[in-house]
C-alpha cells in the first residue's frame, strides 16, 4: 500500500526554532508531533518519532499530527498532502521557516512565527500563547549545515516570521548564489509583501538572478478588514507593492475566517488587476471559523457575495476566479455550523486582542456587530489560540 501521504520522504521542515520536521504543518500540539525535537539533520533522520510517523503512514493511518491535513481535506480540499514515490535519495522540497522576526502580528499567528507576537505576549497580562523566543536559522547556527541538503534540492520554500525582513534569508541568499543554485533551483518565497528591501537589499531586483522564481503573497481581505486581522500592515501599501511585483510568477494566499470574510470579494479584484489569482486556506483550527456565523449573517454574507460576483464578472475577473473565491467562501461557510461555545471562544479572543490593540470588531465590521454582541462570554476552552 502506498503511504497516505509521502512528505516525511520527499520533504525536509526547519521550523523557526532550528528544529527538523516531516512536514511544514505538523500538529505539535498532538502527542506524534511534539515528540519532533531534533536539532542535527542526523538525530532527526536517526529518530524513532519519523520512524513511527513513517510506518504509520505506510499501514493507511491517520496520525493525528497530520490533522491540519485531514481538516482542511474534510472542508473542502485543500491540503498540502502529498503522494508521491517513496524512498529518494535527496530531499525533494525543503521548507525553510527561516526565521520569526517579523513586523506583523496577525490574529491568526502566534509567538513561533512572529516576533511582534512575543513582544506583544511579554507585555500582556492574559497570555495567549505560550512562550517563544524570537530566533533566526543563521544566528543559531542551523543554516550552516542546511548546505548538504540544499544543494541537492529541487524546491526550496522559504517562510518565516516574515523572510524579507530576517538577517538569515539574506543569508540564505548570499550562501545560495556563491553556489551557483539560483539557475537550477526552483525559490518559492511566503511573504507578507510589506517591505520590498532590506539592509540595502532590494528584493524586486535580487529575485531577478532566480529564473524559477515563486511568491505567495499573503493577504486575508482587503481595506480595513486585512488592517484589522493583520496588525500592522497599511492595505494602500499592500496594493502599491503588489503593482510592483506584478511582473513576478505568484499566487495570493487567503485565510478564510471571520475578519476576511466580507472583504474577499474586494482582494480578488485587487488581485486581479495585479495579474494574480488568490488561493484559500481555511484557518488552522475553528477559532476563527466562518462556520461560527449564525443563519442571519449568512443571509448577510451572502447579500454582499451575490452583487459582488456580478461585480467582479463585470470588472473582467474570469467566472473560474469567481467561482473559487464562493466555494471556499460562502460553500465552506455552508459546510456546518459550529457550537456556542466555539463562538465563545472567538469572542473572548477578540476581545482581549481589542483591548490591547485598542480597537474594536464592531467598528471595523458594523455589519456583524448585533451577532458579535449577542455571542456567549465563555471563561475556558480548549482551542482559544489559532495555531496549529
Ligand atoms: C506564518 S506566515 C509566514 C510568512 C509571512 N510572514 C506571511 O505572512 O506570508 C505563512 C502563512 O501562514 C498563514 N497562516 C498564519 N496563521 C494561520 C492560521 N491560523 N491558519 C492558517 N494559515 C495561517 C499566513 O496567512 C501565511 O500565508
Ligand atoms: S505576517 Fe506572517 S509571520 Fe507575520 S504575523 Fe502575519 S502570518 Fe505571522
Amino acid at each position: 500500500m502506498a503511504p497516505l501521504c509521502s512528505r516525511p520522504w520527499l520533504d525536509l521542515t526547519v521550523e523557526s526554532d532550528g528544529t527538523f520536521a516531516p512536514c511544514s504543518v505538523m500538529d505539535r500540539a498532538t502527542e506524534a508531533g511534539r515528540h519532533f525535537r531534533q536539532t542535527t539533520l542526523e538525530g532527526y533522520l536517526a529518530s524513532p518519532e519519523l520512524a513511527e510517523l513513517k510506518a504509520a503512514l505506510s499501514r493507511g493511518e491517520r496520525p493525528d499530527a497530520c490533522g491540519v491535513c485531514w481538516r482542511d481535506e474534510a472542508a473542502g480540499g485543500w491540503s498540502v498532502r502529498r503522494v508521491g514515490p517513496e524512498g529518494v535519495a535527496a530531499y525533494e522540497e525543503v521548507h525553510l521557516k527561516i526565521s520569526n522576526v517579523c513586523n506583523l502580528s496577525c490574529r491568526t499567528c502566534a509567538p513561533t512565527s512572529s516576533s511582534s507576537w512575543v513582544a506583544e505576549e511579554a507585555r500582556a497580562d492574559l497570555k495567549l500563547h505560550a512562550p517563544a523566543r524570537v530566533v533566526d536559522l543563521k544566528r543559531d547556527g542551523v543554516l550552516d549545515s542546511l548546505w548538504p541538503v540544499l544543494e541537492r534540492t529541487r524546491k526550496l520554500r522559504v517562510t518565516g516570521g516574515e523572510p524579507l525582513l530576517s538577517p538569515g534569508f539574506l543569508a540564505l541568499l548570499d550562501g545560495l548564489e556563491a553556489r551557483g543554485l539560483p539557475e537550477r533551483l526552483e525559490l518559492s518565497v511566503i511573504t507578507n509583501l510589506t517591505s520590498l528591501s532590506f539592509r540595502g537589499v532590494d528584493f524586486v531586483e535580487r529575485f531577478r538572478r532566480y529564473p524559477n522564481f515563486f511568491a505567495i503573497l499573503s493577504a486575508d481581505g482587503a481595506g480595513s478588514a486585512i488592517e484589522y486581522a493583520r496588525s500592522g500592515l497599511s492595505w494602500p501599501r499592500f496594493v502599491e507593492h503588489l503593482d510592483r511585483v506584478r511582473h513576478w510568477p505568484g499566487v495570493i494566499h487567503c485565510v478564510v475566517h471571520v475578519y476576511s470574510l466580507l472583504s474577499i470579494p474586494d482582494l480578488v479584484l485587487a488581485a486581479w488587476r495585479a495579474g494574480k489569482r488568490v488561493h484559500y486556506a481555511v484557518p488552522f483550527n475553528d477559532l476563527l471559523s466562518v462556520q461560527l456565523l449564525g443563519p442571519q449573517e449568512r443571509a448577510l454574507v451572502l447579500d454582499r457575495y451575490e452583487p459582488a460576483c456580478d461585480e467582479l464578472l463585470a470588472q473582467g475577473v474570469p467566472r473560474d476566479a469567481i467561482s473559487d473565491m464562493w466555494r471556499a467562501t460562502v460553500g465552506l461557510m455552508h459546510r456546518r455550523t459550529l457550537d456556542q461555545a466555539a463562538a465563545g471562544r472567538f469572542k473572548r479572543y477578540t476581545e482581549e486582542l481589542d483591548r490591547r490593540r485598542k480597537t474594536r470588531f464592531a467598528d471595523t465590521f458594523p455589519q456583524l456587530a448585533s451577532w458579535y454582541a449577542g455571542l456567549p462570554e465563555v471563561t475556558e476552552g480548549s482551542r482559544s489560540s489559532p495555531e496549529r
